[in-house]
């Protein structure tokens, strides 16, 4: 089987495929599964007549079958001849290739609500990263093509107008830079866990730091020596140090300092909803005296997109808080004007190689 073909049979939900005539060309087995009926039975039929939707869906499905653009369209109800309507989001996209060529997706409400809320959560995040990777690399080529144009005109033109595509070349950089950020998202893997010496992770940190983006700064550390080392990812670790520190440099474009703070408490666990815990005994602190959190972001720095900067894309910290989640440790802030404290809490080595600590 193609990969194309798997990932087909694989859709977890109804998916159809829909020819310039609105006929059914094919259908997933999931969709066999929603009509109650056999891929045979279906192809070459009308889908508006095997799907009853309630809504005038068509006229913006011809929209974006015209334009060549998805169409989202959410809580509607979809039934077929042989069963009750359900509740359903639907998605639908021009096949790339094959012009006229539609794909839609049903999802259920219904499958959605079983699930469980921290899976839908989870998965919701990864789908939306899915999306935004894919996205990201259709618009790249594009935006080559367009920089490029840009710079052939850039030949023929008077001074006065280079203005105007020097400013198409830099913001196309600004959004391909955009891309790459969010496509960096999408490959993060899951860590690769080993003994870490924290304070290396800081020092590496630190020198790119005061290298590049902070070398406005002042960067003092305030280690405990007697620090255990850590367990996680070395590399993971220190992207969200550099993350934290980019963030406090930027804070401050006229100078500042930042502290790195390590410390151990041996008290500090995490709890989760069921009942089980583990320690996450060692402390790492980023705190920097610049004008803290802007007050109307502070609740949602976290979240992608969020940001506070003209020309930031609000990824870093969302970046930083699934590192952190996927090595099953903590972040926290604490932000008032003149000090600004990124406290990370993760987990020491195992006792036992190949078992998690435990108390
Ligand atoms: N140390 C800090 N002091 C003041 N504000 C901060 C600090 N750290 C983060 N912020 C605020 O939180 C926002 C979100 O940070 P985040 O790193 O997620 O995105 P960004 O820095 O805007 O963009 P990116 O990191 O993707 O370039 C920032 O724009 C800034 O407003
Ligand atoms: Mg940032």
């Amino acid at each position: 089987m193609s990969a194309e073909n798997a990932i087909w049979a694989s859709l977890p939900v109804p998916a159809f495929m829909i020819d310039a005539g609105d006929r059914i060309v094919d259908v997933n087995s999931a969709a066999e599964g929603f009509l109650n009926l056999s891929r045979k039975a279906v192809l070459g039929q009308p889908v508006w007549d095997q799907l009853a939707i309630d809504a005038p869906i068509e006229p913006a499905f011809e929209r974006a079958r015209a334009q060549g653009t998805p169409l989202f369209v959410n809580d509607i109800d979809v039934g077929s001849g042989n069963r009750a309507p359900l509740q359903c989001a639907i998605q639908i996209a021009p096949l790339i290739g094959s012009p006229g060529v539609m794909m839609m997706l049903l999802s259920p409400r219904e499958l959605a609500g079983r699930m469980t809320q921290s899976h839908s959560v989870k998965s919701a995040a990864q789908s939306a990263i899915g999306m935004a990777e894919m996205l990201a690399h259709e618009i790249k080529n594009p935006l080559a093509g367009i920089t490029g144009a840009a710079q052939l005109l850039s030949m023929n033109l008077a001074a006065e107008d280079l203005e105007l595509t020097d400013l198409i070349v830099a913001e196309s950089r600004r959004i391909v830079k955009l891309l790459e950020q969010v496509e960096q998202f999408g490959n993060l893997s899951v860590p690769d866990f080993k003994p870490v010496n924290i304070h290396d992770v800081l020092d590496r940190a630190r020198r790119s730091a005061l290298l590049g983006f902070g070398a406005h700064m002042k960067i003092i550390e305030d280690y405990d020596p007697s620090l255990p080392l850590a367990y996680g990812d070395p590399d993971q670790l220190l992207q969200v140090v550099l993350n934290l520190l980019k963030n406090a440099s930027e804070a401050a474009p006229g100078g500042g300092t930042i502290r790195l703070h390590t410390y151990f408490e041996h008290s500090f666990r995490l709890r989760r909803n069921d009942g089980s815990g583990h320690s996450l005994p060692l402390q790492v602190e980023v705190i920097d005296d610049g004008p803290g959190l802007p007050e109307e972001i502070r609740a949602d720095i976290f979240d992608p997109f969020v940001s506070g900067r003209e020309n930031g894309t609000g990824l870093g910290l969302a970046l930083v808080s699934k590192i952190i989640s996927d090595h099953d440790g903590w972040i926290a802030v604490d932000s008032v004007p003149g000090r600004t404290v990124f406290r990370l809490s993760l987990p020491r080595v195992p006792k036992q190689s190949g078992e998690k600590e435990s108390n």
